[in-house]
């Protein structure tokens, strides 16, 4: 069985670089290369959806130039799945604050979207300028928007209406977290929806976690003894 949704938080770039001799931004280059490898085996091995952590609220105090570094993969991520839309089958989505992000970013995410909305053989979703947190006041300050504008009923409150006014609505919870490089946090990432998820830790920097270490990953999600319902 393999798991239907699978996050990552795709940690090490720059340790992988600095090992290696090599500026952070090259582990970044080689970390964004890794996303097409993975997702590519991920979507051969009946994966529905992926989540991947690109770029959190929490990194625009990072230096100039690597947060620099990191929008411009992006845009090219971007126009790579606008270009290979067809020949990859995936479709793409962005979670996370739009609102302070350039013009020209948020009108290439609507592009890429838009393109790929009719693929469903994965759905990747690329958290950019994502925090849990900041997502979590989001939703709140819109359902409470949509009281006021009496739209909603504060009675018909419940679980299914917060999912439904997060940014991955229409997606069903990961049911594995990956997080690379050691690190045993969350880091703000998906703090609701990873509520009854298994977490894998991976000693490997993202920038070599290779076909194998996901392997090894789905196993290990394979041996746990899952209980569905609430534990
Ligand atoms: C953590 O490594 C990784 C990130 C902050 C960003 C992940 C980004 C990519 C893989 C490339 C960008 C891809 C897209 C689609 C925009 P780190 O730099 O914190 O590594 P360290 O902990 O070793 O310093």
């Amino acid at each position: 069985m393999v798991p239907k949704h699978i996050a990552i938080i795709m940690d090490g770039n720059g340790r992988w670089a600095k090992s290696k001799g090599l500026p952070r931004s090259a582990g970044h280059v080689k970390g964004a290369a890794n996303i097409e490898t993975i997702a590519r085996a991920m979507k051969k091995r009946g994966i529905k959806y992926l989540t991947i952590y690109a770029f959190s609220t929490e990194n625009w105090i990072r230096p100039k130039d690597e947060v620099d570094k990191l929008l411009e993969l992006l845009e090219e991520y971007l126009t790579k799945a606008y270009k290979n839309a067809e020949k990859n089958k995936m479709r793409l989505k962005v979670i996370g604050r739009r609102d302070n992000l350039s013009e020209k970013i948020q009108k290439k995410i609507e592009e890429a979207e838009e393109a790929t909305s009719m693929y469903d053989e994965l759905v990747l979703q690329v958290a950019f300028n994502y925090g849990s947190r900041d997502e979590i006041v989001r939703a709140t300050k819109a359902i409470s928007n949509d009281v006021a504008e009496g739209k909603l009923n504060v009675d018909d409150i419940n679980e299914e209406t917060l999912s439904s006014y997060l940014d991955t609505k229409d997606v069903p919870d990961p049911d594995l977290l990956i997080r690379t490089s050691g690190e045993e946090r969350l880091s703000n990432y998906l703090l609701w929806q990873l509520a009854y998820c298994e977490f894998y830790f991976s000693d490997v920097p993202w920038p070599a976690f290779s076909v194998k270490n996901l392997d090894e990953a789905i196993e290990e999600f394979n041996n746990r003894n899952r209980r569905y319902g609430n534990v």
